[in-house]
């Protein structure tokens, strides 16, 4: 991954904070695997697991901020839930300060906590690595990570709907993004 300087992991290592860096290296091993069990590009996992919680800002002040730097047009969605936009603002800092155009790897970052409509394989491996990273605890987890090693769109649905399911059962609002991720699912599996 030569792609990622010592500088750029420190600038990023103070972005996000040590304990967030740590799920970033664990996130970028599982979606390895999973790249691996599934015939998919493994370098393009490695870098887009890597990179995927690059804007992963606590402080939503700085968040905001660095969102107006990278003229990342902020959605409705995005406005009634802030926690989706370190996505698509990390999709924006990858290309243009780490200088990442493979557009497979872009669209993974950014589509890795909502879903969306049409995701590629690669989109699709790091969403499920971000949800089963050997550190997460959470109801349904032993499930997703089952069904990651059998077939990716049955780990997907399973993943998506626990989402929905999840967020329903707290009030919380669910992006556009997340109900197309679904539907879209859905409808291959059919
Ligand atoms: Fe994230
Ligand atoms: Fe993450």
């Amino acid at each position: 991954m030569e792609i990622i300087t010592e500088d750029i992991k420190n600038e990023i290592l103070q972005r996000i904070g040590e304990k967030r860096y740590n799920h970033t290296l664990r996130v970028m091993k599982t979606a390895v695997e999973l790249a691996r069990n599934f015939g998919i590009d493994e370098e393009k996992a490695q870098i887009a697991g890597y990179l995927h919680d690059c804007a992963k800002i606590k402080n939503k002040e700085e968040l905001l901020k660095e969102a107006e730097i990278y003229n990342l047009n902020l959605t409705e969605d995005m406005k009634r839930a802030p926690q989706i936009i370190h996505g698509y603002l990390g999709a924006k800092i990858a290309n243009k300060r780490y200088h990442i155009d493979d557009i497979e790897i872009l669209s993974a970052i950014e589509s890795h906590t909502t879903g969306k409509d049409n995701m590629s394989d690669l989109d699709k491996i790091i969403f499920l690595a971000d949800y089963i990273e050997p550190m997460r605890n959470f109801d349904g987890v032993e499930e997703a990570r089952k069904l990651s090693k059998i077939n990716l769109d049955e780990a997907m649905l399973f993943s998506l709907n626990n989402t929905i399911e999840f967020l329903c059962s707290k009030d919380e609002y669910i992006a556009l993004d997340t109900i197309k991720a679904r539907n879209y699912i859905l409808e291959i599996l059919k």
